[in-house]
Protein backbone atom coordinates (compact mmCIF):
# COMPACT_ATOMS: atom_id res chain seq x y z
CA UNK A 1 0.00 0.00 0.00
CA UNK A 2 1.21 3.55 -0.58
CA UNK A 3 2.20 6.11 2.03
CA UNK A 4 -0.69 8.38 1.42
CA UNK A 5 -3.37 5.48 1.87
CA UNK A 6 -1.66 3.85 4.80
CA UNK A 7 -1.46 7.02 6.67
CA UNK A 8 -5.64 8.06 5.64
CA UNK A 9 -6.16 4.37 7.28
CA UNK A 10 -4.22 5.11 10.19
CA UNK A 11 -6.20 8.77 10.81
CA UNK A 12 -9.39 6.83 10.39
CA UNK A 13 -8.69 4.01 12.85
CA UNK A 14 -7.30 6.65 15.46
CA UNK A 15 -11.02 8.60 15.34
CA UNK A 16 -12.64 4.91 15.42
CA UNK A 17 -10.50 4.09 18.13
CA UNK A 18 -10.01 7.06 20.29
CA UNK A 19 -6.33 6.91 19.94
CA UNK A 20 -3.32 9.12 20.02
CA UNK A 21 0.31 8.65 18.35
CA UNK A 22 2.80 9.95 20.72
CA UNK A 23 6.52 9.51 18.90
CA UNK A 24 10.19 9.90 20.14
CA UNK A 25 11.93 11.90 18.38
CA UNK A 26 14.46 9.60 16.60
CA UNK A 27 11.47 7.87 14.88
CA UNK A 28 11.24 7.88 11.16
CA UNK A 29 10.66 11.24 9.10
CA UNK A 30 7.27 9.84 8.12
CA UNK A 31 6.42 8.04 11.48
CA UNK A 32 6.33 11.54 12.65
CA UNK A 33 3.95 12.66 10.60
CA UNK A 34 1.26 10.46 11.57
CA UNK A 35 2.08 11.89 15.39
CA UNK A 36 -0.07 13.38 17.61
CA UNK A 37 2.28 14.75 19.88
CA UNK A 38 6.67 14.54 19.26
CA UNK A 39 8.68 14.71 22.03
CA UNK A 40 11.84 13.71 24.21
CA UNK A 41 11.50 10.74 26.84
CA UNK A 42 10.19 13.25 29.73
CA UNK A 43 7.33 15.19 27.31
CA UNK A 44 6.33 11.46 26.10
CA UNK A 45 6.07 10.44 29.89
CA UNK A 46 3.76 13.90 30.38
CA UNK A 47 1.78 13.55 27.22
CA UNK A 48 0.77 9.92 28.18
CA UNK A 49 -0.85 11.04 31.52
CA UNK A 50 -2.71 13.99 30.05
CA UNK A 51 -3.95 12.01 27.13
CA UNK A 52 -7.59 12.00 26.91
CA UNK A 53 -7.05 9.21 24.60
CA UNK A 54 -8.41 5.38 25.42
CA UNK A 55 -5.82 3.48 23.61
CA UNK A 56 -2.27 5.37 22.74
CA UNK A 57 -0.25 4.11 19.90
CA UNK A 58 3.94 4.49 20.85
CA UNK A 59 6.29 5.12 18.44
CA UNK A 60 9.31 4.52 20.75
CA UNK A 61 10.91 1.62 21.98
CA UNK A 62 9.76 -0.08 24.84
CA UNK A 63 10.86 1.49 27.55
CA UNK A 64 8.98 4.20 26.65
CA UNK A 65 5.59 2.72 25.88
CA UNK A 66 6.28 0.47 29.45
CA UNK A 67 6.61 3.89 31.09
CA UNK A 68 3.07 4.98 29.10
CA UNK A 69 1.31 1.78 30.92
CA UNK A 70 2.87 2.18 33.83
CA UNK A 71 1.82 5.50 34.47
CA UNK A 72 -1.80 5.48 32.97
CA UNK A 73 -3.20 2.01 33.44
CA UNK A 74 -6.66 3.05 32.33
CA UNK A 75 -5.50 3.51 28.86
CA UNK A 76 -4.38 0.55 26.66
CA UNK A 77 -0.64 1.14 25.32
CA UNK A 78 0.58 -0.13 21.90
CA UNK A 79 4.35 -0.86 20.85
CA UNK A 80 3.69 -1.71 17.01
CA UNK A 81 6.86 -3.21 16.97
CA UNK A 82 7.54 -5.80 20.29
CA UNK A 83 11.34 -6.25 19.49
CA UNK A 84 11.71 -2.20 19.54
CA UNK A 85 14.00 -2.29 22.44
CA UNK A 86 17.01 -0.14 24.48
CA UNK A 87 20.38 -1.96 24.36
CA UNK A 88 21.22 0.51 27.37
CA UNK A 89 17.98 -0.45 29.27
CA UNK A 90 18.89 -3.86 29.10
CA UNK A 91 21.82 -3.42 30.43
CA UNK A 92 20.37 -3.54 33.77
CA UNK A 93 18.49 -5.87 35.79
CA UNK A 94 16.67 -6.24 38.82
CA UNK A 95 18.72 -8.75 40.25
CA UNK A 96 21.56 -6.99 39.75
CA UNK A 97 20.78 -3.66 41.06
CA UNK A 98 19.97 -5.82 44.37
CA UNK A 99 23.34 -6.49 44.37
CA UNK A 100 24.17 -2.88 44.39
CA UNK A 101 21.85 -1.97 46.93
CA UNK A 102 23.38 -4.55 48.95
CA UNK A 103 26.89 -3.07 48.47
CA UNK A 104 25.60 0.43 49.16
CA UNK A 105 22.89 -0.13 51.56
CA UNK A 106 22.85 4.15 52.34
CA UNK A 107 22.37 5.37 48.82
CA UNK A 108 19.25 5.89 47.17
CA UNK A 109 19.14 4.61 43.63
CA UNK A 110 18.72 7.16 40.34
CA UNK A 111 17.38 5.37 37.63
CA UNK A 112 17.29 6.69 34.32
CA UNK A 113 14.05 6.14 32.38
CA UNK A 114 15.56 4.21 29.89
CA UNK A 115 15.01 0.94 32.49
CA UNK A 116 12.74 -1.79 32.39
CA UNK A 117 9.69 -1.61 35.13
CA UNK A 118 11.23 -4.35 36.92
CA UNK A 119 14.15 -1.90 37.58
CA UNK A 120 12.36 0.90 38.33
CA UNK A 121 10.18 -0.63 40.94
CA UNK A 122 13.26 -1.54 42.86
CA UNK A 123 14.68 2.20 42.61
CA UNK A 124 13.61 5.31 44.51
CA UNK A 125 13.38 7.72 41.44
CA UNK A 126 13.77 8.09 37.95
CA UNK A 127 15.04 10.44 35.72
CA UNK A 128 15.59 11.60 32.35
CA UNK A 129 18.20 13.44 30.24
CA UNK A 130 15.99 16.59 30.77
CA UNK A 131 15.97 16.76 34.33
CA UNK A 132 18.92 14.37 35.91
CA UNK A 133 20.77 17.03 37.62
CA UNK A 134 17.40 18.63 39.31
CA UNK A 135 16.64 15.16 40.60
CA UNK A 136 19.76 14.04 41.97
CA UNK A 137 19.87 17.67 44.03
CA UNK A 138 16.39 17.32 44.80
CA UNK A 139 16.66 13.92 46.93
CA UNK A 140 17.90 13.82 50.84
CA UNK A 141 20.68 11.04 50.36
CA UNK A 142 24.14 11.92 49.95
CA UNK A 143 24.89 9.19 48.37
CA UNK A 144 23.61 7.57 44.64
CA UNK A 145 23.55 4.57 42.81
CA UNK A 146 22.88 5.98 39.46
CA UNK A 147 21.81 3.00 36.87
CA UNK A 148 22.31 2.61 33.62
CA UNK A 149 24.45 5.16 31.74
CA UNK A 150 27.33 5.62 33.24
CA UNK A 151 27.75 8.52 30.78
CA UNK A 152 24.74 10.85 31.94
CA UNK A 153 25.73 9.49 35.69
CA UNK A 154 29.07 10.98 34.99
CA UNK A 155 28.03 14.38 33.51
CA UNK A 156 25.10 14.58 36.58
CA UNK A 157 28.71 14.23 39.40
CA UNK A 158 30.24 17.09 37.38
CA UNK A 159 26.60 19.20 38.90
CA UNK A 160 26.18 17.77 42.43
CA UNK A 161 28.71 17.05 45.27
CA UNK A 162 27.14 13.91 46.01
CA UNK A 163 28.45 10.67 45.84
CA UNK A 164 27.79 8.68 42.55
CA UNK A 165 27.83 5.03 41.95
CA UNK A 166 28.01 4.54 38.17
CA UNK A 167 27.12 1.73 36.29
CA UNK A 168 28.46 0.27 33.27
CA UNK A 169 25.67 0.83 31.06
CA UNK A 170 25.70 3.09 27.44
CA UNK A 171 24.68 3.96 24.42
CA UNK A 172 25.77 2.88 21.72
CA UNK A 173 24.31 5.55 19.45
CA UNK A 174 25.94 8.64 21.14
CA UNK A 175 28.77 6.48 23.06
CA UNK A 176 29.72 6.19 19.02
CA UNK A 177 30.69 10.16 18.75
CA UNK A 178 34.48 10.15 19.55
CA UNK A 179 37.13 13.24 20.49
CA UNK A 180 38.06 12.96 16.76
CA UNK A 181 35.28 13.62 15.92
CA UNK A 182 34.69 16.69 17.32
CA UNK A 183 38.37 17.76 16.92
CA UNK A 184 37.29 17.93 13.01
CA UNK A 185 34.15 19.00 13.00
CA UNK A 186 35.53 21.60 15.10
CA UNK A 187 38.73 22.75 13.01
CA UNK A 188 36.20 22.83 9.67
CA UNK A 189 33.32 24.72 11.49
CA UNK A 190 34.41 26.62 14.24
CA UNK A 191 31.61 28.76 14.32
CA UNK A 192 29.04 25.83 14.86
CA UNK A 193 27.61 25.62 18.28
CA UNK A 194 27.92 21.89 19.54
CA UNK A 195 24.99 20.65 21.39
CA UNK A 196 25.61 17.51 22.67
CA UNK A 197 23.45 14.60 24.62
CA UNK A 198 24.23 13.71 28.21
CA UNK A 199 24.64 10.52 26.54
CA UNK A 200 27.52 10.81 24.93
CA UNK A 201 31.10 10.12 26.52
CA UNK A 202 32.55 12.81 28.71
CA UNK A 203 35.74 13.39 26.64
CA UNK A 204 33.11 14.51 23.64
CA UNK A 205 31.09 16.52 26.50
CA UNK A 206 33.93 18.66 27.75
CA UNK A 207 33.70 20.21 23.13
CA UNK A 208 29.52 21.26 23.69
CA UNK A 209 28.41 24.80 24.17
CA UNK A 210 25.43 22.90 25.76
CA UNK A 211 24.67 19.72 26.81
CA UNK A 212 20.60 19.15 26.45
CA UNK A 213 17.81 16.32 25.84
CA UNK A 214 16.80 15.74 22.44
CA UNK A 215 13.84 18.38 23.29
CA UNK A 216 16.16 20.62 24.81
CA UNK A 217 18.23 20.90 21.61
CA UNK A 218 15.74 21.48 19.31
CA UNK A 219 14.58 24.49 21.57
CA UNK A 220 18.20 26.03 21.62
CA UNK A 221 17.81 25.71 17.96
CA UNK A 222 15.07 27.98 17.65
CA UNK A 223 15.94 30.22 20.44
CA UNK A 224 19.77 30.28 19.64
CA UNK A 225 20.96 33.27 17.37
CA UNK A 226 23.86 31.01 15.74
CA UNK A 227 23.24 29.51 12.62
CA UNK A 228 25.83 26.65 12.30
CA UNK A 229 24.91 23.54 14.92
CA UNK A 230 27.35 20.26 15.09
CA UNK A 231 24.17 18.14 16.40
CA UNK A 232 25.56 15.41 19.69
CA UNK A 233 22.77 12.97 18.73
CA UNK A 234 20.53 10.46 16.87
CA UNK A 235 20.97 11.75 13.26
CA UNK A 236 17.17 11.38 12.74
CA UNK A 237 17.32 15.05 14.67
CA UNK A 238 19.52 16.44 11.88
CA UNK A 239 17.38 15.46 9.41
CA UNK A 240 14.36 17.25 11.33
CA UNK A 241 16.20 20.17 11.88
CA UNK A 242 17.26 21.00 8.21
CA UNK A 243 13.37 20.58 7.28
CA UNK A 244 12.35 22.96 9.67
CA UNK A 245 15.29 25.45 9.24
CA UNK A 246 16.58 25.47 5.73
CA UNK A 247 18.16 29.17 6.44
CA UNK A 248 20.66 27.46 9.08
CA UNK A 249 23.47 24.54 8.58
CA UNK A 250 23.37 21.16 10.86
CA UNK A 251 26.09 18.73 10.94
CA UNK A 252 25.77 15.30 12.72
CA UNK A 253 28.72 14.76 15.30
CA UNK A 254 29.04 11.19 13.58
CA UNK A 255 27.48 9.35 10.86
CA UNK A 256 26.85 6.63 12.76
CA UNK A 257 24.61 8.44 15.15
CA UNK A 258 21.63 5.94 14.19
CA UNK A 259 19.15 3.92 16.34
CA UNK A 260 17.80 0.85 14.56
CA UNK A 261 15.32 0.09 17.63
CA UNK A 262 13.54 3.38 17.01
CA UNK A 263 13.76 2.70 12.86
CA UNK A 264 11.78 -0.65 13.45
CA UNK A 265 8.45 1.88 14.05
CA UNK A 266 7.41 1.94 10.02
CA UNK A 267 3.61 3.20 9.08
CA UNK A 268 2.60 -0.18 8.13
CA UNK A 269 3.77 -1.33 11.85
CA UNK A 270 0.96 1.61 13.25
CA UNK A 271 -1.59 0.76 10.66
CA UNK A 272 -1.21 -2.85 11.85
CA UNK A 273 -1.27 -1.92 15.67
CA UNK A 274 -4.38 -0.18 15.07
CA UNK A 275 -5.91 -2.44 12.82
CA UNK A 276 -5.21 -5.26 15.15
CA UNK A 277 -4.76 -3.76 18.88
CA UNK A 278 -1.20 -5.01 18.89
CA UNK A 279 0.73 -5.28 20.85
CA UNK A 280 -0.52 -4.25 24.14
CA UNK A 281 2.09 -3.70 26.63
CA UNK A 282 1.28 -5.34 29.82
CA UNK A 283 2.92 -5.10 33.24
CA UNK A 284 2.19 -7.01 36.17
CA UNK A 285 -0.05 -5.28 38.90
CA UNK A 286 2.84 -5.45 41.88
CA UNK A 287 5.63 -4.13 39.41
CA UNK A 288 3.59 -1.52 38.10
CA UNK A 289 2.82 -0.13 41.15
CA UNK A 290 5.84 0.48 42.41
CA UNK A 291 7.58 1.48 39.46
CA UNK A 292 5.09 4.23 39.47
CA UNK A 293 6.15 5.72 42.16
CA UNK A 294 9.28 6.10 41.23
CA UNK A 295 7.87 7.71 38.33
CA UNK A 296 5.26 9.67 40.00
CA UNK A 297 8.24 11.65 42.17
CA UNK A 298 9.95 12.15 38.85
CA UNK A 299 6.90 13.71 37.57
CA UNK A 300 6.35 15.31 40.75
CA UNK A 301 9.92 17.42 40.94
CA UNK A 302 9.54 18.38 36.89
CA UNK A 303 5.96 19.94 36.68
CA UNK A 304 6.71 22.82 34.41
P1 LIG B 1 15.74 11.94 25.64
O1 LIG B 1 14.49 11.61 24.92
O2 LIG B 1 15.47 12.11 27.10
O3 LIG B 1 16.48 13.07 25.08
O4 LIG B 1 16.68 10.65 25.58
C1 LIG B 1 17.18 10.18 24.43
C2 LIG B 1 17.09 8.73 24.28
O5 LIG B 1 18.07 8.08 24.10
C3 LIG B 1 15.83 8.11 24.28
O6 LIG B 1 16.02 6.79 24.09
FE1 LIG C 1 18.35 3.28 23.62
FE2 LIG C 1 20.26 4.83 22.65
FE3 LIG C 1 18.27 4.07 21.05
FE4 LIG C 1 17.86 5.83 23.02
S1 LIG C 1 19.13 6.12 21.25
S2 LIG C 1 16.58 4.07 22.51
S3 LIG C 1 19.25 5.08 24.61
S4 LIG C 1 19.78 2.74 22.03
Amino acid sequence: MENELIIEEIKKLKVERNAVILSHFYTRGEVQEVADFIGDSLSLCKAAVSSKADVIVFAGVHFMAESAAIISPQKTVLLPVPDAGCPMADMVTAESLRAAKEKHPEAAVVCYVNSSAAVKAESDICCTSANAINVVNSIEEREIIFIPDKNLGAFVSLHTDKKIHLWPGFCHVHDNISEENLEELKKFHPDAEFLAHPECRPEVLKFADRVLSTSGIVNEVESSGSTEFIIGTEREIVRNLKRKYPGKKFYPASEKTFCYNMKKITLEAILNSLQNMEYEIHVPENIRVKAKRTLDRMLEISRS
